[in-house]
């Protein structure tokens, strides 16, 4: 029974965030979500997200293979989180590649290829230029 567990914001759902939840779902039984607040989004990007974190939560918690979520409240509380959620693999997209190495003491880490050519950002820019 291998504990699964990942982070992001998830604002302005689209399918790089189905595919980055349904891969992670695929390397082991059980998935743990970890949803970023609105104030670390503010501090990780300089701006509040589009969708509030009970609307975020509530979105990725309807996913079927998401099995619990939660509010992550800082990027520093990662080692913190995997051992409440007794997770045994944390996955990240590759654009954290490295950043989070630092918790290989207590679980394995895998970083996935992001979804070429989505982003929320893009999005939020396209939208703002029609
Ligand atoms: N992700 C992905 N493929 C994409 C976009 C995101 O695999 N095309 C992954 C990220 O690597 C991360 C998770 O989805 O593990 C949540 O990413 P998030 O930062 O919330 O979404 P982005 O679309 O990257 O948002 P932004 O453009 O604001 O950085």
């Amino acid at each position: 029974m291998k504990r699964i567990i990942t982070f992001g914001t998830f604002d302005v759902f689209h399918v790089g965030h189905i595919n980055i939840i349904e891969r992670a779902k695929k390397l082991g039984d059980y998935l743990i979500v970890g949803v970023s607040s609105d104030e670390l989004n503010f501090s990780k990007k300089q701006r509040y997200p589009i969708y509030n974190q009970t609307d975020r939560l509530k979105i990725i918690s309807s996913m079927k293979c998401v099995d619990e979520v939660f509010i992550e409240e800082s990027l520093e509380l990662k080692l913190e989180y995997i051992k409440k959620y007794k997770a045994d693999i944390l996955v990240m997209g590759d654009d954290w590649t490295g950043r989070f190495d630092w918790v290989k003491t207590d679980c394995e880490v895998i970083y996935l290829p992001r979804a070429p050519s989505v982003s929320t950002t893009e999005i939020i820019e396209i939208v703002k230029s029609i």
